[in-house]
């Protein structure tokens, strides 16, 4: 296929440690080798695209760089059978946006491996406002259901209205469940309320345990996106064989806490990992977020940006300050 030259959000390391980000010509021949060379129409901003424009040498070791783990396009050109030109595609975790150029660029070429066709019943504006954060919402709901029916009791949800916790509380209010929020956001009590939650409790009072290993037995599932803290007084405050999922880290990394919810509740913590979630178990989350997971409130939950917006829209992610999904719209 001859160059091509499109605009992609780069970060470079202006010096050490000091990164900046901001839109580049950029010609298709710098892309790395791969089956499937894919035009993005859509992308998503999610929290480790945020992590990977500052810097985080944990996401992304090497700048320049283009991040972007999430990606909805046409295949242009395709060495693989089954992959066709024009095939509608979603390309979404592995290493997209990590140390591969990924979504905040007009093109992106990768393995067949990684590339799934659209899912039927989403266009692929509807896919990246799901995004990875709404698949990982998916997967925690399905480990969720796997284990607490709505007739248990309340699930509680951390991180309320960012992109997993907000799509998470209104797929689990559509599957019947009662559901409460955790929210360090003084006026999220109305985007909440309608996604479905039934109480917000804040990040604070919520946090609050004094150490104690065990609290009073309130939640029958958990859905965590902070880790920290706020992950330790869920699970000691999760009832007997309650299900806890943990997939993020916003609060903290560390988890302080002992062993009596496991060995006196039987309380299960379940790791929810979308990055590397298999293909097969990846079309099946999808297929549901398409079907009986499609929330109505999906066009009420996100705002579409330019790739030139982006810079500010990381910096308030960074700063715990989206509500919802932020989408990009390449051809803006
Ligand atoms: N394991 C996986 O596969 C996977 C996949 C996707 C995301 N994640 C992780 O899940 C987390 C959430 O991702 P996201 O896309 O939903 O991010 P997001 O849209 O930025 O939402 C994060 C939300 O967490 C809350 N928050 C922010 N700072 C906080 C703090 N210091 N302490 C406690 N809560 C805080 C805020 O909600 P409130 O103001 O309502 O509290 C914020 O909106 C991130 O750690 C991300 O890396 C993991």
């Amino acid at each position: 296929m001859k160059n091509i030259v499109y605009k992609a959000l780069v970060v470079e390391e202006a010096e050490e440690n000091v990164f900046t980000k901001r839109v580049k010509d950029t010609e298709l021949d710098t892309l790395p080798a791969g089956d499937v060379i894919v035009r993005v129409k859509y992308s998503s901003l999610n929290y480790k695209d945020a992590l990977s424009a500052s810097g985080n040498r944990g996401v992304t070791r090497e700048y320049p760089h283009t991040p972007g783990i999430d990606a909805a396009g046409t295949v242009i050109e395709s060495s693989v059978h089954g992959l066709t030109e024009g095939q509608p595609v979603v390309v979404s975790g592995y290493d997209l946006g990590m140390n591969t150029p990924g979504g905040f660029g007009q093109y992106i070429r990768v393995p067949a491996g990684w590339v799934m066709k659209l899912p039927p019943g989403l266009n692929m504006k509807e896919s990246m406002i799901f995004g990875t954060a709404g698949f990982t919402a998916g997967m925690s709901v399905d480990r969720i259901s796997d284990a607490v029916r709505p007739e248990d009791g309340e699930i509680v949800v951390t991180g309320a209205t960012g992109g997993v916790g907000s799509i998470a509380i209104a797929i689990l209010s559509k599957m019947g469940y009662a559901v409460v929020g955790v929210s360090g956001k003084e006026d999220a009590n109305a985007f909440l309320t309608k996604l479905g939650a039934r109480e917000i409790i804040s990040r604070k009072i919520f946090a609050e345990r004094s150490g104690r290993p065990l609290l009073k037995a309130r939640w029958a599932g958990v859905v965590d996106t902070a880790g920290g803290e706020i992950l330790a007084a869920a699970i000691t405050s999760t009832r007997p064989l309650g299900l806890v999922t943990c997939c993020g880290n916003v609060a903290s990394p560390e988890l302080p806490l002992t062993v009596f919810p496991f060995i006196l509740r039987g309380v299960t913590l379940a790791g929810i990992d979308s990055q590397n979630c298999p293909m097969a178990l990846r079309k099946r989350i999808w297929k549901r977020l398409a079907a009986e997971w499609k929330i109505a409130a999906l066009d009420e939950i996100y705002r579409e940006v330019t790739l030139a917006a982006l810079p500010d829209e990381i910096e308030k992610m960074l700063k715990g300050q989206q509500k919802g999904r932020v989408i990009v719209n390449l051809d803006l």
